[in-house]
């Protein structure tokens, strides 16, 4: 998408961090804004000082792991905007803990929040940007982990999972004006490892987020992720290069290089995979 000033986006996960980096930049760059988010407080915080800057921001409440949420959230949209050219699928959360911590409440959370809201935002917004006839881009954030499996069994699990849905409908929807991108970010600056404070109401007394934040604050991983996250790369600059990233129509969004050796070395494992049977006949 070429011109972006004019255009409509929908943005989940907007209230904070790397969702609000891009609904700024985008605001910056002209483009109606509805922000999604399932945080209120934070919501109309983000909402009243993007407005200060004469955005044209609006917000909605919905709980992306809720198909008629979205739903509802999506006609929202439309009703305020009238059209709707690009979609953010950014809401996301750390989710189910490691082996031996994990419980099937935890992995729907993560599973709910991270691929389904993915899968429906696709479905939902998919045909109202092709009604337009405009074009539009659909932007899903998975993360290094999409490619990588460094993080939680859950959360790598949704993020592969993201990269795969992108990668896969990248040509069908190219077809039918829509471009796909996937934005793998590195260590971003952002309330990412407080995710349990977004746990939806129907998981309360099923996920022990208490004992599972007791557990992380043990664990080196968390407190070494919680110190990169910390000192990392500023949201508003990941909006920028997602802003850049519609316009370009790029098929993968990176924020940084740190982890390219980790991608290369788990290339280099796939294809010693082949080199093992290269000379073998398969048996039919
Ligand atoms: N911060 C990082 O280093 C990093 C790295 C790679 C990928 N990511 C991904 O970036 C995305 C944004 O996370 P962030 O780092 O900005 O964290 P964040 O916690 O600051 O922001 C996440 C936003 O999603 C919202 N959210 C959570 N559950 C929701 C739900 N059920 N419905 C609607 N909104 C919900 C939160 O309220 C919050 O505003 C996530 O998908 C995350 O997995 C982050």
């Amino acid at each position: 998408m070429k011109e972006l000033a004019g255009k409509t986006a929908f943005v989940t996960g907007a209230a904070s961090g790397i969702g609000l980096g891009i609904a700024t930049a985008l605001a910056q760059a002209g483009v109606k804004v509805m922000m999604c988010d399932i945080e209120k407080d934070a919501l109309d915080k983000a909402l009243s000082d993007l407005k200060q800057t004469n955005a044209d921001v609006d917000g909605v409440i919905a709980d992306v792991s809720l198909k008629d949420q979205l739903q509802a959230a999506a006609d929202a949209t439309i009703e305020r905007f009238g059209k709707v050219h690009i979609l953010v699928n950014n809401a996301g959360v750390g989710g189910a803990g490691g082996y031996g911590q994990w419980n099937d409440a935890a992995w729907d959370w993560t599973i709910g929040v991270n691929l389904m809201s993915v899968v429906w935002g696709i479905e939902i917004f998919g045909p109202l940007i092709e009604s337009h006839g405009e074009g539009g881009q659909i932007v899903s954030t998975a993360s290094m982990a999409g490619l990588v499996a460094a993080v939680a069994p859950a959360y790598n699990a949704t993020k592969y999972g993201v990269v795969a849905v992108s990668e896969g409908l990248r040509p069908e929807l190219a077809a039918r004006g829509i471009g796909m991108s996937v934005l793998c970010p590195g260590f971003i600056r952002t309330k990412i490892m407080e995710s349990a404070r977004n746990l939806p109401g129907r998981y309360a007394d099923k996920i022990d987020v208490d004992a599972a934040a007791a557990q992380a604050s043990e664990s080196e991983f968390a407190k070494t992720a919680t110190d990169l996250i910390n000192k990392g790369i500023d949201p508003l600059y990941v909006g920028e290069l997602v802003r850049e990233a519609i316009e370009g129509d790029w098929p993968y969004i990176f924020t940084d290089t740190q982890f390219e050796p980790g991608v290369d070395a788990r290339f280099a494992m796939i294809k010693e995979g082949f080199d093992r049977i290269r000379d073998r006949t398969p048996r039919h």
